[in-house]
């Protein structure tokens, strides 16, 4: 079966998963994977079947005896690139194993649009996504055939595309109904909406003489939420005005 002879499928709006949301990191890094994934939210997510991440070498999609996953680049120049033929291997399979729906294949790459609150929105209603890691010179060309989407972290190059996938599954992940108890708390983040988050305040009420402000501690819920809509609104202003302006409201609406 040829990669595109299978369909991608979003959940639509508003309907809770019944199937964990699939992770497939294809890198040639596996072992850097260990740490992030097993601690906090993303290792109760996994626990309770919201999300399944599994990381893949490419190596295992090779068919020589040297399992050589990168070659020097035609043309000359330094660097090396990662070869076309294990990455078809492993989206092939990969695709295949995930019948009759296709995955939604994502390569990062500091090439691709940013990764956005908006756009991991869009991601989290993904059935099963594939994350491309890149190294060296990055990938042969060819391969971006079978890419749906590039995605980059941020206007700055890495060594590869190991941290990146990582950002990106923590930020998809904590969108996904159940992954962070309360929704509340997700909707009130900074870029949510247009807009950052309010400033939050802890016991003690007072420390070194710095007090919390006074309705904080009212009980007053309408003064509250008016307190916490103003500090938002002023930490946009002080940190962030551009989010404000015209131009970028127009483009930004989130849901
Ligand atoms: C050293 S980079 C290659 C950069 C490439 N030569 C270029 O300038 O576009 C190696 C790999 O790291 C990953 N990478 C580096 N910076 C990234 C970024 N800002 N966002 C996402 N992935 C990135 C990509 O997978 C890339 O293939």
């Amino acid at each position: 079966m040829l990669l595109e002879e299978t369909k991608s499928h979003s959940r639509p709006l508003g309907l809770e998963k019944t199937m964990p949301v699939q992770f497939d990191i294809l890198t040639l890094f596996p072992k850097m994977f260990e740490g992030p994934f097993n601690e906090s939210l993303l290792k109760k997510a996994q626990e309770k079947g919201l999300i399944e991440i599994r990381t893949r070498s490419l190596r295992d999609f090779t068919a020589d005896k040297h399992k050589q996953v990168d070659d020097k680049q035609f043309g000359g120049g330094a660097g090396m690139v990662l070869k076309v033929e294990p990455l078809f291997q492993a989206l092939q399979e990969l695709s295949i194993s995930s019948a009759p729906e296709k995955p939604w294949v994502i390569y990062l790459s500091p090439q691709g649009k940013t990764l956005t609150q908006k756009k991991a929105l869009e991601l989290s209603r993904k059935n099963h996504m594939i994350l491309l890691c890149g190294h060296y010179e990055g990938i042969d060309e060819r391969a971006m055939e079978w890419v749906d989407e590039e995605i980059s972290i941020g206007d700055y190059v890495l060594t590869g595309g190991e941290l990146p996938a990582m950002v990106l599954i923590d930020t998809v992940s904590r969108l996904i109904p159940g992954v962070v108890k309360e929704q509340e708390s997700i909707e009130n983040d900074s870029f949510y909406k247009p807009v950052l988050d309010h400033s939050h305040y802890t016991r003690p009420a007072e420390f070194l003489g710095r007090q919390v402000p006074e309705v904080l501690l009212s009980g007053n819920h309408r003064e509250i939420a008016d307190w916490r809509k103003q500090s938002s609104f002023s930490n946009t202003t002080k940190k962030r005005p551009e989010l404000l302006s015209p131009e970028f409201l127009s483009g930004v609406p989130l849901s």
